[in-house]
């Protein structure tokens, strides 16, 4: 039988107890970790978020009706325990803040009991995560977890201590939304007064604090729930935090400069990390260029290089043909790789052919100066020898090639690199290279609807020098946006906003969104410019991923307390689920049946 507290009141958590309250009476309450029966004495781990306390019973000090209890604890019953701290009798337990005490009980109160859980509450489970998740009430005891929390916890706080005072203001931006233009699927919600309507959950609080400009609130912030309907990876959720902020009479240097004083400040509270600042920046084709991807994760070189000159006119038709199509050939030198077995090599392919390509081309030059490739056979000796030149390429080195339009170009040697530097073991984790990607092209050519799309959103402002392509050449057109990147994770992205009028039709118009369309989606913000809008630039982080990078967690569902699988639904609450059929009524929605495919609910990556 559960019993109460009876006025008990607790004094301390587990790990406020400490050798300067030796001789002090403390009154504890929390989980059995463990108990261990030794007879006439029985230990028992108390485990409450803080850590763990070791306590002892003993019939003569407890009582015989205490020590009785105590004899029935088992791992999750939440106890009260009252005792007296004394310096431990045995040895000092290093691994524990507490291990130079214990707590010699004298009263025990069994809270509630327990039953054996699926799986046990420790650190580092080995427990399949479908289970966890299932059980995510207990995964959340696990240590492990409660540090990620609350380090997630202790984030927030210093958010919004560092940009209060570097005066922002927090607002809270509605739930029940218009759709807003993050490019993702929205999650809809059925209006019962309004049949046949529905709002949209907000992917993000973008024109909401757009307004906020408008309305003269000049630095905002708000820790805000997005929604987006999206295929699921390590690092997306459906529902996910953003620090969300904008602020007005700046341009895309004061949101740079806050920035990194505010990643500077979390990063130094919450891990103790020296972050040096002005933090590197690199424009968007470089990064493209070197690293094959608009995140560059730059712990690591095996950088891409561009060999199209090189092999221009040369034997490989898979290399001219890409040339002549407007593409280019790319290469990257795997050191010292040359004697990869070729089983290696042909995942390897298979991974780029996944990312899109038609091949991969490899080129191994072995110890003693000899080549085995997939194309040599193609090329004459000087081609070979300028190409491995150009490669930088060694006695020993593995060189890979992809031949493509630019686009599928670095997609495919982005991907490789990566998987190459995990493969090789050529990432240093204590490293946290931050990194602004800046001057992204403000459109880009969208191959199924055949028309430009704006790569960030439509209210990103063009740089200057390049508007006058706009017609010409929008793709050329590079946008004042920016992001920043943690270790090869894009961490936020942000962009100075269009406040001009004529700009902003002009971009609705090349994006191929009519006046009506756009004054149907936007008109709120549209309308509200007309009244006096301040220039205005905003970014905002991914909370989740900031979290999971300073922890260095696989992902962000170890850092969210309630996370979703795969296919968006919680095996805990079982959400989605259907709702009954008065419910729908009112909503005035019918079901139409649809054929489900049968898919697994794995979790990604
Ligand atoms: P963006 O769409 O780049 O920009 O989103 C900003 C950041 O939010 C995080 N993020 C996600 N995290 C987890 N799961 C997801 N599904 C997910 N989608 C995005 C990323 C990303 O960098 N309104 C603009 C910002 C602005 O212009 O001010 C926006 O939402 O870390
Ligand atoms: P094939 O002549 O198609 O057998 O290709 C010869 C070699 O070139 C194989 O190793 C292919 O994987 C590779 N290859 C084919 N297409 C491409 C491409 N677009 N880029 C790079 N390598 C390719």
């Amino acid at each position: 039988m559960a019993e109460s507290m009876q006025g008990l009141k607790r004094t301390h958590r587990c790990t406020e107890v400490s050798a300067a309250n030796v001789g002090e009476t403390v009154t504890v309450m929390g989980w059995v970790a463990k108990q261990r029966n030794k007879g006439g004495i029985i230990f028992v781990d108390l485990r409450d978020r803080s850590g763990i306390l070791q306590l002892i019973f003993e019939e003569d000090k407890c009582g015989s009706e205490n020590f009785a209890k105590a004899e029935k604890l088992r791992s999750e019953f939440v106890v009260a325990v009252v005792g007296k701290v004394e310096k431990r009798a045995g040895a000092v337990n290093e691994n524990l803040a507490t291990g130079d005490i214990e707590i010699i009980a004298e009263q025990i109160r069994i809270l509630s009991e327990a039953e054996t859980p699926p799986f046990p509450i420790e650190e580092n489970s080995k427990t399949k995560e479908e289970m966890r998740l299932k059980y995510r009430y207990l995964d959340l005891r696990r240590p492990d977890l409660q540090r990620n929390l609350i380090l997630r916890s202790k984030i927030c706080t210093e958010v919004r201590a560092f940009m209060a005072k570097e005066g922002f203001l927090e607002i809270e931006t509605p739930i029940l939304n218009k759709s807003t233009p993050e490019g993702a699927r929205d999650y809809l919600v059925p209006s019962r007064v309004h049949p046949g309507n529905f709002y949209a959950l907000p992917q993000s609080p973008q024109l909401f604090k757009q307004l906020l400009m408008c309305s003269g609130y000049d630095r905002y912030i708000q820790i805000a729930k997005c929604f987006r309907d999206e295929d699921l990876r390590a690092d997306r959720q459906p529902e996910f935090t953003q620090i969300d902020m904008e602020l007005s009479f700046v341009d895309e240097e004061d949101v740079i400069d806050v920035n990194e004083r505010l990643i500077q400040h979390v990063c130094k509270e919450a891990i103790g990390l020296d972050v040096q600042l002005p933090l590197p920046r690199m424009p968007w084709q470089e990064a493209m260029d070197r690293f094959g991807s608009d995140k560059p994760d730059t712990r690591f070189g095996m950088e891409l290089v561009d060999v199209s000159e090189v092999v221009k006119g040369c034997g490989f038709g898979v290399f001219t043909g890409a040339l002549e199509n407007g593409g280019s050939v790319r290469g990257i030198n795997a050191k010292g790789q040359a004697e990869m077995p070729r089983k290696q090599i042909d995942a390897l392919v298979d991974a780029a052919k996944g990312n899109g390509a038609k091949g991969l081309a490899y080129l191994a030059v072995l110890p003693d100066g000899s080549y085995k490739s997939s194309f040599a056979k193609f090329m004459t000796e000087e081609e070979l020898a300028n190409l491995v030149s150009a490669m930088a390429g060694e006695p020993g080195d593995l060189l890979l090639f992809a031949a493509d339009k630019n686009k599928i170009v670095w997609n495919v040697l982005g991907a490789l690199r990566i998987d190459l530097a995990k493969k090789l073991d050529l990432i240093d984790d204590n490293k946290f290279n931050f990194l602004w990607v800046t001057e992204f092209p403000l459109l880009e050519w969208d191959e199924d609807d055949n028309r430009f799309v704006a790569v960030h959103h439509p209210f990103t402002m063009p740089m200057e020098e390049d508007w006058q392509y706009i017609d010409s050449d929008p793709g050329r057109v590079r946008a004042k946006a920016y992001d920043i990147v943690l270790n090869g994770v894009e961490l936020g992205g942000g962009s100075v906003r269009i406040h001009q009028d004529d700009v902003q039709e002009k971009m609705f118009e090349v994006i191929g969104i009519q006046k009506e369309e756009a004054w149907d989606r936007f008109g709120f913000l549209l309308s509200a410019f007309k009244y006096g809008v301040p220039p205005h630039a905003g970014l905002a982080y991914g909370l989740d991923r900031m979290v999971m990078l300073l922890v260095k967690a696989e992902s962000i569902r170890e850092v969210m307390a309630f996370p979703k699988v795969k296919d968006a639904s919680c095996l805990m609450s079982e959400a989605p689920n259907v709702v009954d059929d008065v419910q729908l009524e009112e909503l005035g929605i019918a079901i139409v049946a649809q054929e489900t495919e049968e898919e697994g609910v794995g979790l990604t990556e």
